[in-house]
Protein backbone atom coordinates (compact mmCIF):
# COMPACT_ATOMS: atom_id res chain seq x y z
CA UNK A 1 0.00 0.00 0.00
CA UNK A 2 1.40 3.62 -1.19
CA UNK A 3 -0.70 5.90 0.50
CA UNK A 4 -3.69 6.14 1.92
CA UNK A 5 -6.64 8.99 2.34
CA UNK A 6 -10.07 10.59 3.18
CA UNK A 7 -12.54 13.39 3.36
CA UNK A 8 -15.65 13.05 4.98
CA UNK A 9 -18.99 15.31 4.81
CA UNK A 10 -18.54 18.87 5.87
CA UNK A 11 -21.53 18.98 7.74
CA UNK A 12 -21.04 17.73 11.60
CA UNK A 13 -24.46 16.52 12.82
CA UNK A 14 -24.48 16.26 16.85
CA UNK A 15 -27.02 13.39 17.90
CA UNK A 16 -29.30 16.17 19.24
CA UNK A 17 -30.37 17.19 16.06
CA UNK A 18 -31.57 13.37 15.24
CA UNK A 19 -33.23 12.29 18.82
CA UNK A 20 -36.70 13.62 18.01
CA UNK A 21 -37.91 11.75 15.43
CA UNK A 22 -36.53 8.73 16.91
CA UNK A 23 -37.87 9.38 20.50
CA UNK A 24 -33.99 9.20 21.28
CA UNK A 25 -31.52 10.83 23.35
CA UNK A 26 -27.68 11.99 23.16
CA UNK A 27 -26.90 9.97 26.41
CA UNK A 28 -28.65 6.47 24.48
CA UNK A 29 -26.94 7.02 21.25
CA UNK A 30 -23.25 7.57 22.66
CA UNK A 31 -24.26 4.80 25.46
CA UNK A 32 -25.44 2.00 22.60
CA UNK A 33 -22.53 3.00 19.59
CA UNK A 34 -20.38 5.55 20.86
CA UNK A 35 -21.27 7.98 18.60
CA UNK A 36 -21.17 11.80 19.48
CA UNK A 37 -21.39 13.30 15.89
CA UNK A 38 -20.96 12.11 12.23
CA UNK A 39 -20.59 13.84 9.35
CA UNK A 40 -23.09 14.59 6.37
CA UNK A 41 -22.06 15.85 3.15
CA UNK A 42 -24.00 19.74 1.99
CA UNK A 43 -27.28 18.23 -0.86
CA UNK A 44 -24.76 19.32 -3.53
CA UNK A 45 -22.25 17.10 -2.86
CA UNK A 46 -22.74 13.94 -4.39
CA UNK A 47 -21.13 10.48 -3.59
CA UNK A 48 -18.95 10.48 -7.05
CA UNK A 49 -17.58 14.18 -5.82
CA UNK A 50 -16.38 12.55 -2.47
CA UNK A 51 -15.10 9.37 -4.31
CA UNK A 52 -12.90 11.92 -6.94
CA UNK A 53 -11.81 13.80 -3.76
CA UNK A 54 -10.54 10.79 -1.91
CA UNK A 55 -8.61 9.39 -4.92
CA UNK A 56 -7.29 12.79 -5.53
CA UNK A 57 -5.31 13.16 -2.47
CA UNK A 58 -4.27 9.37 -2.43
CA UNK A 59 -2.70 9.90 -5.88
CA UNK A 60 -1.08 12.88 -4.54
CA UNK A 61 0.12 11.50 -0.89
CA UNK A 62 1.68 8.41 -3.48
CA UNK A 63 3.07 10.98 -5.92
CA UNK A 64 1.45 8.52 -8.89
CA UNK A 65 0.26 10.47 -11.80
CA UNK A 66 -3.02 9.21 -12.58
CA UNK A 67 -1.89 7.98 -16.43
CA UNK A 68 0.03 5.00 -14.36
CA UNK A 69 -3.04 4.10 -12.52
CA UNK A 70 -3.99 0.70 -14.05
CA UNK A 71 -7.41 0.00 -12.41
CA UNK A 72 -9.18 2.21 -10.08
CA UNK A 73 -11.77 0.30 -8.38
CA UNK A 74 -15.01 1.86 -6.53
CA UNK A 75 -17.07 0.47 -3.14
CA UNK A 76 -20.18 1.68 -2.53
CA UNK A 77 -23.45 1.25 -1.29
CA UNK A 78 -24.64 4.83 -2.00
CA UNK A 79 -24.49 5.32 -5.72
CA UNK A 80 -27.80 5.52 -7.56
CA UNK A 81 -27.31 3.92 -10.76
CA UNK A 82 -27.51 0.23 -10.94
CA UNK A 83 -25.36 1.13 -14.32
CA UNK A 84 -23.08 2.45 -15.58
CA UNK A 85 -20.69 2.25 -12.57
CA UNK A 86 -19.36 5.27 -10.39
CA UNK A 87 -15.35 3.94 -11.01
CA UNK A 88 -15.37 5.05 -14.83
CA UNK A 89 -16.52 8.39 -14.00
CA UNK A 90 -14.01 8.66 -11.23
CA UNK A 91 -11.60 7.32 -13.54
CA UNK A 92 -11.94 10.01 -15.98
CA UNK A 93 -12.63 13.17 -14.03
CA UNK A 94 -8.60 11.64 -12.20
CA UNK A 95 -7.46 12.12 -15.59
CA UNK A 96 -6.59 8.23 -15.80
CA UNK A 97 -6.23 7.12 -19.31
CA UNK A 98 -8.25 5.35 -21.63
CA UNK A 99 -6.72 1.73 -20.94
CA UNK A 100 -7.67 2.06 -17.15
CA UNK A 101 -10.01 -0.71 -15.88
CA UNK A 102 -12.72 1.09 -13.83
CA UNK A 103 -15.27 -0.68 -11.79
CA UNK A 104 -17.45 -0.93 -8.91
CA UNK A 105 -18.08 -3.62 -5.96
CA UNK A 106 -20.81 -3.66 -3.61
CA UNK A 107 -19.76 -5.86 -0.16
CA UNK A 108 -21.58 -2.89 1.66
CA UNK A 109 -19.19 -2.14 4.56
CA UNK A 110 -17.04 -4.98 3.49
CA UNK A 111 -16.75 -3.18 0.07
CA UNK A 112 -12.84 -1.17 0.52
CA UNK A 113 -10.89 -4.34 2.17
CA UNK A 114 -12.71 -6.37 -1.06
CA UNK A 115 -11.17 -4.00 -2.82
CA UNK A 116 -7.72 -3.74 -1.33
CA UNK A 117 -7.93 -7.91 -1.35
CA UNK A 118 -8.49 -7.30 -5.31
CA UNK A 119 -5.98 -4.99 -5.72
CA UNK A 120 -3.14 -7.17 -4.19
CA UNK A 121 -4.20 -9.84 -6.60
CA UNK A 122 -4.25 -7.73 -9.70
CA UNK A 123 -0.61 -6.21 -8.71
CA UNK A 124 0.76 -9.84 -7.32
CA UNK A 125 -0.48 -11.50 -10.70
CA UNK A 126 0.89 -8.69 -12.65
CA UNK A 127 -2.79 -7.72 -14.54
CA UNK A 128 -1.85 -3.99 -13.05
CA UNK A 129 1.05 -1.91 -11.64
CA UNK A 130 -1.11 0.06 -9.75
CA UNK A 131 -4.37 0.47 -8.35
CA UNK A 132 -6.41 2.93 -6.77
CA UNK A 133 -9.07 1.80 -4.32
CA UNK A 134 -11.48 4.01 -3.20
CA UNK A 135 -14.85 3.57 -0.66
CA UNK A 136 -17.47 6.40 -1.14
CA UNK A 137 -20.36 6.79 0.35
CA UNK A 138 -22.73 9.77 0.93
CA UNK A 139 -25.64 7.50 3.10
CA UNK A 140 -27.77 10.68 4.45
CA UNK A 141 -29.30 10.37 1.34
CA UNK A 142 -30.76 6.87 2.32
CA UNK A 143 -31.18 8.09 5.85
CA UNK A 144 -35.03 7.64 7.44
CA UNK A 145 -35.20 10.17 10.13
CA UNK A 146 -38.16 8.23 12.20
CA UNK A 147 -36.11 5.48 11.58
CA UNK A 148 -34.87 3.96 15.26
CA UNK A 149 -32.33 1.37 13.98
CA UNK A 150 -30.16 3.25 11.66
CA UNK A 151 -31.09 7.07 11.20
CA UNK A 152 -28.28 7.95 14.10
CA UNK A 153 -25.63 5.81 12.73
CA UNK A 154 -24.42 6.76 9.62
CA UNK A 155 -22.12 9.65 8.00
CA UNK A 156 -21.01 10.22 4.90
CA UNK A 157 -16.93 10.30 3.60
CA UNK A 158 -15.06 8.62 0.94
CA UNK A 159 -11.57 7.04 1.62
CA UNK A 160 -8.29 6.00 -0.86
CA UNK A 161 -5.59 3.88 -1.18
CA UNK A 162 -3.19 3.61 -4.08
CA UNK A 163 -1.59 -0.44 -4.23
CA UNK A 164 1.35 -0.95 -5.90
CA UNK A 165 4.53 -2.82 -6.21
CA UNK A 166 6.76 -3.08 -3.52
CA UNK A 167 10.17 -4.91 -2.41
CA UNK A 168 8.39 -6.50 0.68
CA UNK A 169 4.67 -7.76 0.58
CA UNK A 170 2.47 -5.09 2.42
CA UNK A 171 -0.62 -6.43 1.93
CA UNK A 172 -1.51 -10.47 3.90
CA UNK A 173 -3.75 -12.53 2.64
CA UNK A 174 -7.52 -11.71 2.28
CA UNK A 175 -9.88 -13.41 4.49
CA UNK A 176 -13.02 -12.90 2.65
CA UNK A 177 -16.80 -14.53 2.66
CA UNK A 178 -20.34 -14.41 3.46
CA UNK A 179 -23.31 -15.46 4.96
CA UNK A 180 -26.72 -15.25 2.68
CA UNK A 181 -28.73 -16.90 5.78
CA UNK A 182 -28.63 -12.92 7.36
CA UNK A 183 -29.17 -11.29 3.69
CA UNK A 184 -31.84 -9.84 5.31
CA UNK A 185 -30.10 -8.10 8.17
CA UNK A 186 -29.46 -4.73 7.03
CA UNK A 187 -30.62 -3.04 3.54
CA UNK A 188 -32.44 -0.61 1.87
CA UNK A 189 -36.41 -0.90 2.29
CA UNK A 190 -37.14 -0.85 -1.34
CA UNK A 191 -35.98 -2.10 -4.77
CA UNK A 192 -36.41 -0.28 -7.58
CA UNK A 193 -38.25 -3.07 -8.94
CA UNK A 194 -41.10 -1.87 -6.39
CA UNK A 195 -41.53 0.97 -8.23
CA UNK A 196 -42.14 -0.61 -11.63
CA UNK A 197 -44.27 -3.23 -9.66
CA UNK A 198 -46.35 -1.49 -7.73
CA UNK A 199 -50.04 -0.89 -8.24
CA UNK A 200 -51.08 2.56 -9.92
CA UNK A 201 -52.60 3.73 -6.77
CA UNK A 202 -49.19 2.66 -4.46
CA UNK A 203 -46.89 4.86 -2.94
CA UNK A 204 -43.74 3.41 -2.68
CA UNK A 205 -41.25 5.47 -0.44
CA UNK A 206 -38.17 6.48 -1.33
CA UNK A 207 -35.72 3.62 -0.52
CA UNK A 208 -33.95 3.88 3.50
CA UNK A 209 -31.64 1.95 5.13
CA UNK A 210 -32.61 -0.40 8.15
CA UNK A 211 -31.52 -2.90 9.79
CA UNK A 212 -32.12 -5.85 12.94
CA UNK A 213 -29.25 -4.22 14.58
CA UNK A 214 -29.23 -7.22 17.45
CA UNK A 215 -28.91 -9.80 15.32
CA UNK A 216 -26.06 -7.90 13.16
CA UNK A 217 -24.16 -6.91 16.82
CA UNK A 218 -24.78 -11.16 17.59
CA UNK A 219 -23.03 -11.92 14.59
CA UNK A 220 -20.23 -9.84 14.71
CA UNK A 221 -19.48 -11.18 18.48
CA UNK A 222 -19.91 -14.79 17.56
CA UNK A 223 -18.68 -15.34 13.93
CA UNK A 224 -15.84 -12.79 13.53
CA UNK A 225 -13.47 -13.49 15.89
CA UNK A 226 -12.07 -16.47 14.57
CA UNK A 227 -12.29 -14.50 11.26
CA UNK A 228 -10.29 -12.12 12.37
CA UNK A 229 -7.59 -14.98 14.00
CA UNK A 230 -7.91 -16.65 10.76
CA UNK A 231 -6.67 -13.49 8.56
CA UNK A 232 -3.54 -12.85 11.18
CA UNK A 233 -2.65 -16.55 11.06
CA UNK A 234 -2.26 -16.96 7.11
CA UNK A 235 -0.01 -13.30 7.24
CA UNK A 236 2.14 -15.69 9.38
CA UNK A 237 1.41 -13.92 12.54
CA UNK A 238 -0.33 -14.07 15.77
CA UNK A 239 -2.09 -11.24 17.51
CA UNK A 240 0.31 -10.10 19.25
CA UNK A 241 2.49 -9.29 16.74
CA UNK A 242 -0.48 -6.64 15.31
CA UNK A 243 0.06 -3.30 16.05
CA UNK A 244 -2.71 -1.38 15.04
CA UNK A 245 -6.46 -2.76 14.87
CA UNK A 246 -8.83 -1.13 12.29
CA UNK A 247 -12.37 -2.73 12.00
CA UNK A 248 -15.20 -1.74 10.20
CA UNK A 249 -16.42 1.33 12.46
CA UNK A 250 -20.18 0.22 12.55
CA UNK A 251 -20.32 0.91 16.27
CA UNK A 252 -18.00 1.35 19.16
CA UNK A 253 -19.76 -1.44 21.35
CA UNK A 254 -18.87 -3.99 18.17
CA UNK A 255 -15.00 -2.41 17.75
CA UNK A 256 -14.98 -2.94 21.61
CA UNK A 257 -16.08 -6.18 21.81
CA UNK A 258 -13.73 -7.39 19.09
CA UNK A 259 -11.15 -6.00 20.78
CA UNK A 260 -11.32 -7.50 23.63
CA UNK A 261 -12.18 -10.88 22.42
CA UNK A 262 -8.77 -10.81 19.71
CA UNK A 263 -6.16 -10.99 22.18
CA UNK A 264 -4.13 -8.52 20.60
CA UNK A 265 -0.82 -6.75 23.18
CA UNK A 266 -2.11 -4.58 25.92
CA UNK A 267 -0.47 -1.30 23.49
CA UNK A 268 -2.04 -2.35 20.19
CA UNK A 269 -3.80 0.66 19.09
CA UNK A 270 -7.59 0.54 18.19
CA UNK A 271 -9.12 3.04 15.90
CA UNK A 272 -11.83 4.70 16.94
CA UNK A 273 -13.20 7.21 14.14
CA UNK A 274 -17.01 6.43 15.04
CA UNK A 275 -17.29 8.85 17.34
CA UNK A 276 -17.60 11.68 15.55
CA UNK A 277 -17.58 10.41 12.23
CA UNK A 278 -20.33 8.07 12.10
CA UNK A 279 -20.46 4.46 10.51
CA UNK A 280 -19.52 5.29 6.69
CA UNK A 281 -19.64 1.58 5.65
CA UNK A 282 -17.56 1.53 2.52
CA UNK A 283 -15.12 4.31 3.57
CA UNK A 284 -15.08 4.05 7.29
CA UNK A 285 -11.72 1.16 7.00
CA UNK A 286 -9.50 3.80 4.85
CA UNK A 287 -10.92 7.13 6.89
CA UNK A 288 -9.51 5.36 10.68
CA UNK A 289 -6.34 4.41 8.88
CA UNK A 290 -6.00 8.30 7.35
CA UNK A 291 -6.93 9.75 10.87
CA UNK A 292 -4.85 7.50 13.06
CA UNK A 293 -1.55 8.12 10.72
CA UNK A 294 -2.03 11.84 10.39
CA UNK A 295 -2.65 12.25 14.53
CA UNK A 296 -0.02 9.73 14.57
CA UNK A 297 -1.24 7.63 16.59
CA UNK A 298 -0.40 4.63 14.65
CA UNK A 299 2.94 4.60 12.35
CA UNK A 300 4.06 3.97 9.12
CA UNK A 301 5.40 0.75 8.59
CA UNK A 302 3.08 -0.74 11.24
CA UNK A 303 1.38 -4.10 11.32
CA UNK A 304 -2.64 -3.42 11.08
CA UNK A 305 -5.45 -5.43 10.86
CA UNK A 306 -8.28 -4.15 8.91
CA UNK A 307 -11.29 -5.67 8.75
CA UNK A 308 -14.57 -4.95 7.30
CA UNK A 309 -18.10 -6.59 7.40
CA UNK A 310 -21.61 -5.36 6.72
CA UNK A 311 -24.78 -6.15 5.08
CA UNK A 312 -24.92 -9.34 2.95
CA UNK A 313 -23.79 -10.63 4.95
CA UNK A 314 -20.00 -9.87 4.07
CA UNK A 315 -16.64 -9.65 5.02
CA UNK A 316 -13.24 -9.15 4.33
CA UNK A 317 -9.64 -9.20 6.21
CA UNK A 318 -5.99 -8.81 5.76
CA UNK A 319 -3.06 -7.78 7.44
CA UNK A 320 -1.29 -4.57 5.86
CA UNK A 321 1.67 -2.66 6.58
CA UNK A 322 0.70 0.50 7.16
CA UNK A 323 2.06 3.16 4.36
CA UNK A 324 4.27 6.46 4.52
CA UNK A 325 2.00 8.65 2.55
CA UNK A 326 -1.18 10.05 3.94
CA UNK A 327 -3.13 12.03 1.75
CA UNK A 328 -4.39 16.02 3.44
CA UNK A 329 -7.73 15.33 4.92
CA UNK A 330 -8.94 19.21 3.87
CA UNK A 331 -9.81 21.81 6.69
CA UNK A 332 -12.55 20.74 9.25
CA UNK A 333 -11.38 17.00 9.41
CA UNK A 334 -11.37 15.59 12.91
CA UNK A 335 -8.38 15.53 14.78
CA UNK A 336 -6.93 18.31 12.58
CA UNK A 337 -4.88 21.47 14.16
CA UNK A 338 -8.08 24.57 13.83
CA UNK A 339 -6.17 26.74 10.76
CA UNK A 340 -5.03 23.88 8.57
C1 LIG B 1 -28.81 -0.68 16.59
C2 LIG B 1 -28.45 -0.90 18.05
C3 LIG B 1 -27.64 0.29 18.54
C4 LIG B 1 -29.73 -1.00 18.87
O1 LIG B 1 -29.34 -1.27 20.21
P1 LIG B 1 -29.94 -2.51 20.97
O2 LIG B 1 -29.41 -2.48 22.34
O3 LIG B 1 -29.71 -3.75 20.18
O4 LIG B 1 -31.48 -2.15 20.95
P2 LIG B 1 -32.71 -3.12 20.93
O5 LIG B 1 -33.31 -3.11 19.57
O6 LIG B 1 -32.40 -4.46 21.55
O7 LIG B 1 -33.65 -2.34 21.93
C5 LIG B 1 -33.30 -2.17 23.31
C6 LIG B 1 -34.15 -1.07 23.90
O8 LIG B 1 -33.77 0.19 23.34
C7 LIG B 1 -34.89 0.80 22.69
N1 LIG B 1 -34.40 1.42 21.47
C8 LIG B 1 -34.15 0.85 20.26
N2 LIG B 1 -33.67 1.76 19.40
C9 LIG B 1 -33.62 2.92 20.07
C10 LIG B 1 -33.21 4.22 19.74
N3 LIG B 1 -32.73 4.50 18.51
N4 LIG B 1 -33.26 5.17 20.68
C11 LIG B 1 -33.72 4.91 21.92
N5 LIG B 1 -34.13 3.70 22.30
C12 LIG B 1 -34.08 2.71 21.39
C13 LIG B 1 -35.85 -0.33 22.39
O9 LIG B 1 -37.17 0.14 22.32
C14 LIG B 1 -35.64 -1.23 23.59
O10 LIG B 1 -36.34 -0.70 24.70
P3 LIG B 1 -37.00 -1.69 25.81
O11 LIG B 1 -35.86 -2.39 26.45
O12 LIG B 1 -37.71 -0.74 26.71
O13 LIG B 1 -37.88 -2.61 25.03
C15 LIG B 1 -27.65 -2.19 18.22
O14 LIG B 1 -28.44 -3.32 17.95
C16 LIG B 1 -26.43 -2.26 17.40
O15 LIG B 1 -25.54 -1.49 17.57
N6 LIG B 1 -26.35 -3.25 16.52
C17 LIG B 1 -25.20 -3.41 15.68
C18 LIG B 1 -25.54 -3.12 14.29
C19 LIG B 1 -24.62 -2.16 13.62
O16 LIG B 1 -23.90 -1.39 14.19
N7 LIG B 1 -24.70 -2.21 12.33
C20 LIG B 1 -23.96 -1.31 11.52
C21 LIG B 1 -23.92 -1.79 10.14
S1 LIG B 1 -22.52 -2.86 9.91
Amino acid sequence: MLSVAGVRGDQVVANDALVGPIDSSDEWIRRRTGIVTRRYARREVLVEDLAEQAGRSALAAAAIDPARIDAVIVASISWMQTTPAMAPLVAHRLGCGPGTAAFDINAACAGYCHGIGQADALVRAGTAEHVLVIGAEKISDFIEPTDRTMSFIMGDGAGAAVVGPADEPAIGPTIWGSDGRLHGAIGLTHSWLDFKTAADDEHVPWPTARQDGPSVYRWTQTALPQLAEAAIAEAGLTPSDIDVFIPHQANLRIVEGLHQRLGFRDDVVVARDIVDSGNTSSASVPLATERLLREGLAKPGQLALQFGFGAGLAYAAQVVRLPDAVGDAGPGAPGTPSGR
